[in-house]
Parts: C-alpha cells; sequence; structure tokens
C-alpha cells in the first residue's frame, strides 16, 4: 500500500531538447513552460552554444547543459542550414545520450519518473539516442506541416524528377506541384549550396529517426491555416499530430512573470521602439528582417537598401552581424556597412538595427508590413499581429511558408524573383499605399482573429498524450 501511495507521487518529468538556433529555442521553451504551467516536471537540455539563460524563464525549469564541442561549421556563417543541421547532429549525438542517461540515473534516485523526451525534429540524432535509452520520444517540428510533409517527400520528389530544380527548365517551374497544391516546382524545399543527395540522405535521416522512434509530432501551428496539411500529415505518418500554435501566444505566466520574457541570442536594440512611437502614423513603417540565419551576397543586400530608398516608405531594418555572404565582407560581429551615401538619402525616415524587440515591433501600430524571409516563427509572428508580408524566402522551409502566405492566406506578396532596386521600390509601395496592400490588410486582419481563436485545447491533448506515454 505504502509503495503504491509512493507510485502515485512520483512526478512526470517531461525532458526537452532544441537545436540552438533561435527559431527552434523559442518555440521549444515556450513549450518547456507550457508544460510546466500545466503541472509536468520540466528539464531542457541544452548546447553550451547559445544556451538559454535560466533566470528568464520559471523558476521550477531545470537547465543542464550538455557539453558540446562544435566544430566551426556549426555556427559559421559561411555554412549553408544544412552542412549546420548535420554538424550539430553528429556533435550533440554523445553528448546528449550521456547527458540524458545521466538524467534517467538521477530521476530514477529522486523517485521522478521521465515521461517522454520532446525532441526537436531536426535533430534524427537526439531522436534516436532517446528511442534507444527507453524514452517515448515526440518531435517538435518548428516549421509549418506543409513544410515538413514536403520535406518527407523530398526522396519521391527526387525519384519522380521533379528535383534537382536547377536541372529543370525554366517554364517547368511554374508548374503546380501535384499532392502540394498551392506549391509549384519553384517553391520546393532547396539549401544553396548542397546537391540532392545530401538533401535526401538529410530527410531519410530525420523521416527514420520520426518513422522508429517518435511517438507523436508536436507541431507550432494552428487549424485555421493548416488543417487540411495537418490532417495528411497525420494520416501519411500514422502518428497523432498536436498542432499547439502559435505557442507565443500562449499564456504560460501565472505567477513566473519572467516566462513571457523573451529570450534572443542577440541583445535586441529597444530604442527602435521609442523611435516608431516618435512621430509615424498608424501603418506607416515597413519592418524588414530576414531572420536569424538567412544570408544574401552583397549585390543583393544593395538592391534591397536603394530600393528601400526609392520607395519613399519610412523603414526599420534589421541588418544583423553576419548577415552578407562572401570572404571579407561580414567577420560575424559587426554588421556589414550599409552602402556608400545610403544614410544621408534615408536619414529621418530609416532606422537600421542589428536586432530588433520583433514581436514587439510587429504589435507596433506604426508597422504597416514586414518584408520578411518568412522563417516560420516570423509568418506566425505576423499573422498573430495581422501585419500583412512581402516575402523573399531564402532557403529551406521559407518557399513552402512565402508560398501559403501568397496564395493559400493572401496576405502577401513576393518582392521579385529578382531583388532589383527598382522592382523592391514598386513592390513596397504597393503593399504601403496600393490597393493591394489595403485587401493584404484586410485579409490579414481576419487571419489574426482566427490566431487569437486558437485555445490552448491542442496543448491539453497532447498533456494526456504525455501522461498516457
Ligand atoms: C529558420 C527557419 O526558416 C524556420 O522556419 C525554422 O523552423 C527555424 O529556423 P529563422 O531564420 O530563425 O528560421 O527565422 P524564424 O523562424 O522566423 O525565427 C526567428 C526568430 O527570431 C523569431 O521568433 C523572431 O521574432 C526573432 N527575431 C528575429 C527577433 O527577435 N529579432 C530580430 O531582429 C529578428
Amino acid at each position: 500500500m505504502a509503495g503504491q501511495e509512493q507510485q502515485h507521487q512520483r512526478r512526470r518529468v517531461v525532458v526537452l531538447f532544441s537545436l540552438p538556433f533561435q527559431g527552434h529555442l523559442n518555440p521549444m521553451l515556450k513549450l518547456a513552460s507550457l508544460l510546466h504551467t500545466r503541472g509536468l516536471g520540466v528539464t531542457v537540455l541544452h548546447t553550451d552554444f547559445n544556451a538559454p539563460d535560466p533566470a528568464r524563464h520559471p523558476a521550477g525549469l531545470a537547465f543542464v547543459p550538455i557539453h558540446e564541442t562544435l566544430p566551426g561549421e556549426a555556427t559559421s556563417p559561411d555554412s549553408n542550414i544544412l552542412t549546420k543541421l548535420l554538424a550539430l547532429n553528429a556533435a550533440c549525438d554523445a553528448p546528449f545520450r550521456h547527458a540524458l542517461a545521466s538524467l534517467l540515473r538521477a530521476r530514477h534516485r529522486d523517485d521522478d519518473d521521465v515521461a517522454c523526451a520532446v525532441v526537436d525534429g531536426q535533430c534524427f540524432a537526439a531522436m534516436r539516442a532517446a528511442g534507444e535509452l527507453g524514452v517515448p520520444v515526440l518531435a517538435l517540428r518548428t516549421d509549418s506541416a506543409a513544410a515538413f510533409r514536403k520535406m518527407l517527400a523530398i526522396p519521391r520528389l527526387r525519384d519522380a524528377g521533379y528535383i534537382p530544380i536547377k536541372g529543370n527548365k525554366k517554364e517547368k517551374l511554374d508548374e503546380p506541384m501535384p499532392e502540394f497544391e498551392p506549391l509549384r516546382v519553384r517553391d520546393l524545399i532547396r539549401v544553396e549550396g548542397s546537391d540532392t543527395d545530401e538533401i535526401c540522405s538529410f530527410v531519410a535521416s530525420v523521416a527514420d529517426a520520426v518513422r522508429a522512434t517518435v511517438s507523436g509530432i508536436v507541431l507550432n501551428t494552428f487549424e485555421a491555416v493548416e488543417a487540411s496539411e495537418l490532417s495528411k500529415l497525420q494520416s501519411e505518418l500514422s502518428l497523432p499530430a498536436f498542432a499547439v500554435g502559435p505557442l507565443h501566444l500562449l499564456s504560460s505566466s501565472s505567477s513566473q512573470a519572467p516566462a513571457e520574457a523573451e529570450q534572443s541570442v542577440h541583445e535586441p536594440d529597444r530604442g527602435c521602439l521609442p523611435w516608431l512611437d516618435d512621430g509615424h502614423p498608424p501603418r506607416s513603417v515597413i519592418y524588414v528582417s530576414l531572420g536569424s540565419l538567412a544570408c544574401v551576397d552583397r549585390v543583393v543586400f544593395d538592391e534591397m537598401a536603394w530600393g528601400l530608398a526609392r520607395s519613399g516608405v519610412p523603414f526599420l531594418w534589421v541588418v544583423r552581424p553576419g548577415s552578407i555572404t562572401g570572404v571579407g565582407e561580414d567577420d560575424g560581429e559587426a554588421p556589414p556597412p550599409l552602402p556608400e551615401g545610403f544614410e544621408e538619402e534615408t536619414r529621418g525616415r530609416g532606422r537600421v538595427v542589428k536586432w530588433a524587440p520583433q514581436r514587439e515591433v510587429l504589435a507596433h501600430a506604426s508597422i504597416g508590413a514586414f518584408w520578411t524571409h518568412c522563417g516560420w516563427n516570423s509568418t506566425l509572428e505576423s499573422v498573430c499581429e495581422g501585419v500583412p508580408m512581402l516575402v523573399q524566402p531564402c532557403f529551406g522551409d521559407q518557399m513552402v511558408t512565402a508560398r501559403y502566405v501568397t496564395h493559400e492566406w493572401g496576405v502577401g506578396m513576393e518582392v521579385g524573383e529578382v531583388i532589383e532596386r527598382g522592382r523592391v521600390a514598386e513592390a513596397v509601395a504597393k503593399m504601403m499605399v496600393g490597393e493591394d496592400g489595403a485587401l493584404m490588410k484586410e485579409r490579414a486582419r481576419h487571419l489574426k482573429m482566427e490566431a487569437s481563436a486558437a485555445t490552448g485545447s491542442a496543448m491539453d491533448g497532447l498533456v494526456r498524450h504525455i501522461l498516457s506515454l
């Protein structure tokens, strides 16, 4: 009897592990807080690189470093995303396994019970390791359901001749993709500098780990935007999918207010908020940011700058250190220099920062549009604030998301296939003052209402699932 009582008091603990990218850490840490708020014990295993600051999260969350050794290519601005992902998987494999095994031993002694591990859906090494240690695994995807579905289909699409895209004739690029409307051939996931075999091999590693170890997929998305993709994904994987997003809208604060303070891997320049307050009419400023990883070359960067200058529209532009490709252009420490004469030309009308408090910026009344790379977090944040988008997807899932923004939800338009100052100026003006822009603003307002209506019920379903494992 006493033994049984003890059994009942055992605390169910969830172990979470994210790859150390801003766009992955944000949803994973938010999920950690939400699970904690719902009464589960939470331990966050994390890399030393971009380590979360425990002081900015609820006191009840435990943080344990895995002490990885990262090779240069895992973090270099010159590595493409696939190189980074492969290097991180390799570097985190043994340290994650070791840290999780130690945790299992310690938890056992403390009479806690590890219910499951929620692992970054791109970290096949950690999924496999947790599975081999006998821990039930849930994969957290930080992209959309559509992008994940498309990623899993890549080897099949290669066999069907759709990729490599470069081998396709120009006219074929605009053909619709059977089974994947509204996507076209050109919207297929791609990574500059990686060949199709490398991409297929990475996808196969993720797909194998998911099929062999995972007992559910957690997605930072919501039914109103991806109902059909979610149901297709569930049936194709024969796994439950929990659409718990938009995660950043769900409150996890209760008595732990610091949980709501976003943790950034870069220090945000909060000076842009008073600048936005200062004399800018509602919806008059365009916010420009290509997220935490995307890079452009110097030619594209200059065309973006001069396009903004020519548009005559006030702008807030995030120019991140390390955001220009090419040796000697950008050392990853200081932001790349702006083109000569640009600051004089745009004085009083533009503000350039290294990193912005993005969610507060998007919520600011003076913001009229977001020129974005369509990272999934940025897209959701824009949707949730009712801000229409100018899209400039750069790699990976961003092409898929951009197509949904422009053609499925109708809340955005393309900057242009080629980034050239005249076209940029035209697209910015069209979005900010044209009729098309007005229509998109109206649709974005509606989508915002749908996002606000997404409740925590999928989170409750996820917690029930965890407790059943
Ligand atoms: C990439 C992928 O494209 C994305 O879909 C994936 O799942 C994660 O990795 P990333 O470049 O990091 O994304 O962009 P995004 O997903 O948009 O995440 C960037 C995060 O950084 C957002 O939460 C955004 O609010 C934040 N951010 C960005 C800032 O806080 N300040 C900035 O100046 C720029």
